[in-house]
């Protein structure tokens, strides 16, 4: 099922679902309402009436009213990941060209989730290669911090969102890094890296969204690229991920998503989703937090279907 199509400019109806969503992810309840968005204390933010609004209000809400309804008690953050990537898997090419992969839209929604979230998060190899702002310039709505993973603080400092000023910036190293000073204005956050028993490489990332979570900063969006989604995936921190498909053929690039392989089918990863039409891009959401349905075994499946 196709829940809409995502648009890029803002009609009027638009307008107002966005300004609604925008003061709940506030947490400005008397604002939401305004424009529809009351905050039920069983179950969450839920439009006065379902049925007033277009199609595009209808289908920005269905986006994004799941990033910004209120936390469960027991979590301390909330962590969604998106990869715009070619009908092959490509989030760039092999020398690191990204720009575009997706179109319009999806760079505009990338803007809005950025307007949503606490913190955006990205990794050194997309500062490196595409010297991002990662600020809300193309819709209303507030930056977020911005959370550069680097853990051998290998970036040199003169990238624009170290330099620019326009929202905090946060520089994630290893605790024992001790490869240059702090870089001047930007916040540095050192970390630990994960338990080597684990599996998991690198920077302890739980710990990462701890502390930004002691900073208020729970909404947290992963924005790229390949490498630290994928990491984020791999220790089941990502409650969801997703992927805009864009009909292009890079043919060769750098990865989308990439785990260890499984042997059969039936162990892959095959969560419930959502579909989103964006322009000439298909946007598949995938809900990492729901138990997924129990799986047929292959030779279930083959006598099924064959
Ligand atoms: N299409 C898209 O959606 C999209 C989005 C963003 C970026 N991009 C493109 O993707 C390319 C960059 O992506 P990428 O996958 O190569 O790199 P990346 O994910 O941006 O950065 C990977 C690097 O970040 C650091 N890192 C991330 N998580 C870490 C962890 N848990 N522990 C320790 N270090 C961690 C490591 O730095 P070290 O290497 O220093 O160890 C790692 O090699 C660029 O070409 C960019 O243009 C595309």
């Amino acid at each position: 099922m196709i829940w809409g199509h995502v648009a890029v400019s803002a009609a009027s109806g638009l307008d107002a679902t966005w300004q609604a969503l925008l003061a709940a992810a506030a947490g400005d309840a008397a604002r939401a309402a305004r424009f529809g968005l009351a905050l039920d204390a069983e179950t969450g933010w839920q439009w006065r009436d379902a049925t007033s609004g277009d199609a595009a209000g209808a289908a920005l809400s269905a986006l994004y009213l799941p990033f910004i309804q209120p936390l469960h008690p027991a979590s301390a953050f909330r962590v969604f990941g998106h990869l715009g990537q070619s009908l092959d898997g490509c989030v760039a090419t092999d020398s690191g060209d990204a720009c575009f992969v997706t179109g319009e839209a999806n760079i505009v929604h990338l803007h809005r989730m950025r307007a949503l979230a606490d913190a955006v998060i990205v990794g050194a190899g997309t500062v490196a290669n595409d010297d991002p702002l990662l600020t809300t310039r193309l819709v209303p709505g507030p930056n977020a911090v911005r959370v550069v993973i680097d853990p051998n603080a290998r970036l040199p400092g003169r990238h624009r969102l170290f330099q620019d000023g326009a929202c905090p910036t946060l520089h994630c190293c290893r605790a024992a890094c001790t490869n240059g000073p702090p870089l001047p204005g930007v916040g540095r956050l050192d970390l630990p890296d994960h338990d080597p028993d684990s599996g998991a490489l690198g920077l302890d990332l739980h710990a990462l969204c701890m502390r930004l979570s002691e900073r208020g900063l729970r909404r947290l969006f992963v924005e790229g690229g390949g490498v630290t989604v994928s990491r984020f995936l791999r220790v089941g921190l990502l409650e969801r991920l997703q992927v805009a498909v864009a009909p292009v053929l890079i043919g060769h690039g750098r990865p989308g998503v990439s785990l260890p392989g499984v042997d059969r089918l039936s162990e892959a990863l095959r969560p419930a989703s959502r579909v989103f039409r964006m322009g000439s891009d298909i946007l598949y959401e995938l809900d990492l937090t729901e138990a997924p349905s129990p799986a047929e075994t292959r030779d279930q499946t083959l006598a099924r279907v064959r």
